[in-house]
């Protein structure tokens, strides 16, 4: 057992691939129910733009390792951490087994001491049902289309001012999906035990309420509160 979480706590783990939705998701999940929220990929961002940053290669396992080890979290809401070129940068540091088990403790104690007085946490990443928290009670895979995904993303950036080229963000995406599945550690995959939610065809309403009924029944006694949110 990687984790110890008092039986009235309650540990969601949200994965899945770039640009399904899952941030949006957990980030709901955790409001409703009065939960923690830890967006897991922002502290690889921040690794990756602290590599960029000190002039360094974001390949390059040393530096990358150096910057996860020295990591301040207290500032993973910057935005220059929503970047596509902090998404990119994390995506490289990502890969090494050194930047991962640097910043493993950070999310497992998230877990298990959730900040702010909270009765649990939301973890949103690619591993957190298969290696953060491997006994989380409420596992859930968020994907979509390859097309679908990319629409959002390309979306986002338009809203957001930014320059983009649809075709650009889609093989951006299918660059990121190779690098973050195919890797040796910790590769994105659905725990065995996860709920597939595929959102291709749900809006964020649909999709959060979905995942709702998914937590109240894996997690019966906190059903109740799911109904009161409903
Ligand atoms: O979810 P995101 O786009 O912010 O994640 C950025 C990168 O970080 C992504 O390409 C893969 C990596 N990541 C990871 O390997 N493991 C996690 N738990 C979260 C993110």
């Amino acid at each position: 057992m990687s984790e110890t979480v008092s039986p009235s706590s309650l540990v969601i783990a949200v994965d899945g691939p770039a640009a399904a939705g899952k941030g949006t998701l957990a980030r709901r999940l955790a409001d409703a129910l009065g939960l923690a929220c830890l967006d897991s990929g922002a502290l690889y961002r921040a690794v990756g733009l602290a590599v960029l940053h000190a002039g360094g290669d974001p390949a390059d396992e040393a530096a990358a390792a150096a910057a996860a080890r020295t990591l301040d979290t207290g500032r993973l809401s910057d935005p220059a951490l929503r970047t596509p070129e902090a998404g990119d940068a994390a995506s490289k540091v990502a890969a090494f087994p050194s930047v991962r088990e640097a910043l493993l403790e950070f999310q497992r104690r998230f877990a298990r001491e959730p900040p702010a007085g909270c009765r649990g946490a939301v973890l949103d990443g690619r591993d957190i049902g298969t290696v953060v928290c491997p006994d989380a009670p409420v596992k859930i895979f968020v994907t979509a289309s390859p097309d679908e995904r990319a629409r959002r993303r390309f979306a986002e950036l338009q809203a957001a001012g930014a320059k983009a080229i649809y075709a650009a963000v889609l093989s951006e995406l299918a660059e990121r999906d190779d690098r973050d599945s195919n890797r040796a550690v910790a590769p994105l995959k659905p725990a065995d035990d996860a709920a597939i939610l595929d959102t291709s065809t749900l809006d964020a309403d649909t999709a959060f309420r979905a995942a709702l009924e998914i937590v109240a029944q894996r997690a019966p006694g906190w059903r109740r509160l799911v109904q009161d949110v409903r």
